[in-house]
């Protein structure tokens, strides 16, 4: 993990929550216990940027699954939503996963074009998948998993 950031804990949930709730409307914010039961989880991970950003992820066999991201307005376009994208890639890849996936609203133009520059494909639609109707997105990237980079 970058110098800058920290990898995260059950002890980061009120500061998870708290960037969480500084980047989504308030039907959508997740509250500190969510990012706590969350992080308590096997194969769940995540990494904070100090009060600027921060990304949640899973691993589940060799597939991997960005859960929430979010750069607090002051923040962004500087380079930290790809920065944290990259180190959940990376500790997936770690974890021996071979494919990242992620959901994203049809509307949320600043987080599908940071995907699109990252990499990630469109391989699905979920029909009113969020709290205000809108359809998700499903995108995806391969990764190379550690085992086969020591190939
Ligand atoms: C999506 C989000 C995480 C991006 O964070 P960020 O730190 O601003 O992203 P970056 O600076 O790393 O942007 C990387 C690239 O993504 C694209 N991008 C990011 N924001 C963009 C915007 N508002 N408009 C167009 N392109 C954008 C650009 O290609 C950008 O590269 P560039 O600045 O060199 O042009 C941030 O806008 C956010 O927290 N949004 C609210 C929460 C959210 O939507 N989370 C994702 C849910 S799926």
């Amino acid at each position: 993990m970058s110098r800058d950031l920290a990898e995260a804990t059950p002890a980061h949930a009120e500061a998870m929550a708290a960037l969480h709730a500084s980047a989504f409307p308030p039907a959508e914010r997740w509250a500190a216990a969510t990012f706590a039961t969350q992080l308590a989880l096997p194969g769940v991970f995540g990494a904070l940027a100090g009060a600027e950003g921060m990304v949640l992820a899973r691993c589940a066999a060799d597939e991997a699954e960005i859960l929430t991201l979010a750069v607090v307005p002051a923040a962004r376009r500087a380079g930290l939503g790809a920065a944290l994208l990259r180190a959940a890639e990376a500790r997936a890849q770690a974890h021996g996963a071979r494919k990242m996936f992620l959901e994203v609203a049809t509307g949320n133009l600043a987080a599908r074009a940071l995907y699109e520059a990252a990499g990630y494909t469109r391989v699905g639609r979920r029909p009113r998948y969020y709290a205000d109707g809108s359809d998700a997105l499903v995108f995806t990237r391969k990764l190379t998993p550690a085992a086969a980079i020591a190939e």
